[in-house]
């Protein structure tokens, strides 16, 4: 059988849900990492769990790659199809299944928009915490996929915390559950943590069973700038010491912020010359009392550090306004320039040391970077512009500044991805934090889900 017939027998079976025309190629073959774009040979859009079923059969039966794909915001290349074969895009999974109000659970595709499922479960007093910066826009099965995190995570977890349960379509097509919609499982392995975060490499993911809290109802949203880009760093692990958890800590360089407002077109902020780096921290409870102490107590250990002064945001349009800014920064670097994004992050005491390596490898081999993330989990955005850099560096010599980074990183008690994952573009680093037996057990647990290695191959490893 030549790839012609297997188009025809998919074109056949989905007709206008199989695409094979370039313009949808190219558009299916890139997502928001740097400037890729691997084109599929046909893309597919399933709608139940039984066409993901017979898909997989099919394309494990004839050693067909099939990529996984949600809305394509990820930013290590997880989605894109770099052997060619089937992109799989989920699109068509976008139904909230449930709501059980009674034990605090949401079931739901995967290819609800995460910020649709917020405010589903927000109408009925709901909490799902994890909100990555391009929540309205990315799929909760892509934030599934890569076990996604986000600002909130410092105080409420990353997605792992909230999965439950997991449908999923093994690469053989065979359908299973992976646990039990419960909040505590001690049954056997934990494969439903073991698919977060695998990156659509074990298997699909078709239904999702989700933990939901009570919605805080009070928030207070402070925007400190520093004269000083580390002792904002060195700030982060002092409020915590105080005894705050902020339900948001970020960090943003003055690039950072300044880029922001000039791709939103939002210069409320005055950014001051001096200003090397702000701090936005938000804490949310249920009592405005015990919010506003919160505040003092932070501003108290603010003292400790050069600052100029700090603005309280009094209204929900200020704070939606310092949120979006902050959201933007992703978008506003990559309307400047390429760049390459690392996703750092450290023990959250090592932040300022992380920051330091990367401003003096940067020196060093001659890059500019914008530094930007979510500093109450030590989690560091770099990005590494490439402006002028010639194409050799770029695709070269970068890579020994970045694993120098890495290597540092590592040495500090951290790793070289907190939320973005691996994907192709860390995959060449990952000897730097795992050893030998660590990655071969990793390559093990692939072959026992997908021995063929049809399901999005060459990631990770
Ligand atoms: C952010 C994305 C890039 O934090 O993770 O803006
Ligand atoms: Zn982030």
């Amino acid at each position: 059988m030549t790839f012609s017939d297997h188009i025809q027998y998919f074109k056949d079976l989905f007709k206008d849900r199989c695409l094979t025309a370039e313009p949808d190629l190219q558009r299916y073959g890139s997502d928001e990492t740097e400037d890729l774009c691997f084109p599929p040979q046909l893309v597919l859009k399933p709608e139940t769990t039984e066409e993901v079923s017979g898909i997989m059969k099919y394309c494990n039966q004839h050693e067909i790659p099939v990529t996984p794909s949600g809305a394509r915001t990820g930013l290590s290349g997880g989605a894109l199809p770099i052997k060619g074969g089937v992109l799989l895009s989920m699109e068509r999974f976008h139904s909230i299944l449930e709501i059980d109000e009674k034990n605090h659970q949401v079931t739901t595709e995967p290819g609800v928009i995460t910020q649709v499922l917020q405010e589903a479960v927000r109408e009925k007093g709901l909490f799902y915490p994890p909100d990555p910066a391009s929540k309205g826009s990315c799929f909760i099965g892509g934030n599934v996929a890569e076990n996604s995190g986000g600002p909130k995570a410092v105080k409420y977890g990353v997605t792992l915390d909230y999965v439950l349960n997991l449908e999923v379509v093994l690469p053989n097509g065979e359908v299973i559950w992976t646990g039990a919609n419960v909040l505590k499982n001690a049954t056997g392995y934990n494969l439903t943590q073991l698919i977060v975060g695998s990156e659509g490499t074990l298997a699909v993911v078709t239904k999702i069973v989700l933990k939901l809290i009570p919605h805080p109802t009070q928030d207070a949203l402070l925007l400190v700038p520093f004269f000083c880009a580390e002792q904002a760093c060195e700030a982060v692990a002092a409020i915590f010491r105080a005894g705050i958890t902020p339900s948001g800590l970020e960090f943003m360089e003055r690039d950072a912020l300044v880029w922001a407002q000039e791709f939103t077109q939002d210069f409320t902020v005055k950014v001051e010359e001096n200003h090397e780096a702000h701090l936005l921290i938000e804490v949310d409870g249920n009592d405005a009392d015990v919010i506003m102490q919160e505040c003092e107590s932070i501003v108290a250990v603010l003292e400790g550090f050069e600052t100029d002064e700090v603005l309280f945001a009094d209204s929900t349009a200020q704070k939606d306004g310092l949120w979006s800014l902050r959201r933007k920064v992703s978008e506003a670097v990559k309307a400047q320039s390429v760049y390459k994004e690392e996703d750092t992050v450290v023990p959250r005491y090592q932040l300022p040391e992380l920051l330091r390596t990367v401003k003096e490898v940067g020196r060093r081999y001659g890059f500019q970077s914008v530094c930007y993330g979510h500093a109450g989990d030590g989690n560091l955005h770099v990005n590494i512009i490439r402006g002028e850099l010639s194409e050799e560096f770029w695709e070269r010599g970068l890579s020994n500044a970045i694993r120098e980074i890495f290597i540092r990183v590592h040495e500090l008690g951290g790793t070289i991805s907190g939320e973005h994952g691996i994907g192709i573009v860390q995959r060449p680093y990952m000897d730097v934090v795992f050893p030998e037996t660590t990655l071969e057990l990793m390559r093990s647990i692939k072959k026992v889900f997908d021995p063929k290695g049809i399901l999005n191959p060459g990631k990770i490893f």
